[in-house]
């Protein structure tokens, strides 16, 4: 049976320090944003159980993309997602980040304030580049 000659390394070591504009990681290891719908509902804050799930997924030195939260009342893509436009909201995210900080050290840090698809959507910005697009579009054709 042939044998694989040694692989050369194809990726930038998983394990290794990255630097990524203010922050320093100590590990590529990212989390990505996944949304959960844990919010408390009615008011959409995080709650203790958002808190408890980010703690547990901090790493010392990691970065953690928290969840698509809405930035406007009627911005929300999905039903109990977090938002974080009201003080009740904001304050729930304090427990987050708090839990985030008590698991790992000072590099690990949680953001994401991100519309969902619907927000965008419908965001004065947003509607002005579709259309745009969309003229550009009839125009090329
Ligand atoms: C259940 C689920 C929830 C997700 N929620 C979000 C979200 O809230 N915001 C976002 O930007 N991406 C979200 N994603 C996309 C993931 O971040 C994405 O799947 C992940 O980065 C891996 O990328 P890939 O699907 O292109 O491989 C979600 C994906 C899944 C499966």
């Amino acid at each position: 049976m042939a044998t694989l000659p040694p692989s050369e390394p194809r990726f930038a070591p998983l394990f290794e320090p990255l630097r990524l504009g203010p922050y320093t990681l100590s590990h590529r290891v990212v989390m990505a944003p996944l949304t959960r719908m844990r919010a408390t509902v009615p008011g959409n804050a995080p709650n203790a159980l958002n808190a408890q799930y980010y703690g547990q997924r901090a790493t010392p030195g990691g970065l953690i993309i928290a969840e698509a939260s809405q930035v406007l009342a009627t911005g929300q893509g999905m039903p109990a997602t977090p938002g974080i436009h009201s003080r009740e909201q904001v304050e729930g995210w304090k427990g987050v980040v708090d839990a985030i900080h008590a698991r790992a050290d000072a590099c690990s840090c949680s953001c994401g304030t991100w519309g969902a698809s619907r927000t965008r959507r419908t965001s004065r910005a947003g509607r002005c580049r579709s259309r745009r697009r969309r003229s550009r579009r009839r125009a090329t054709r």
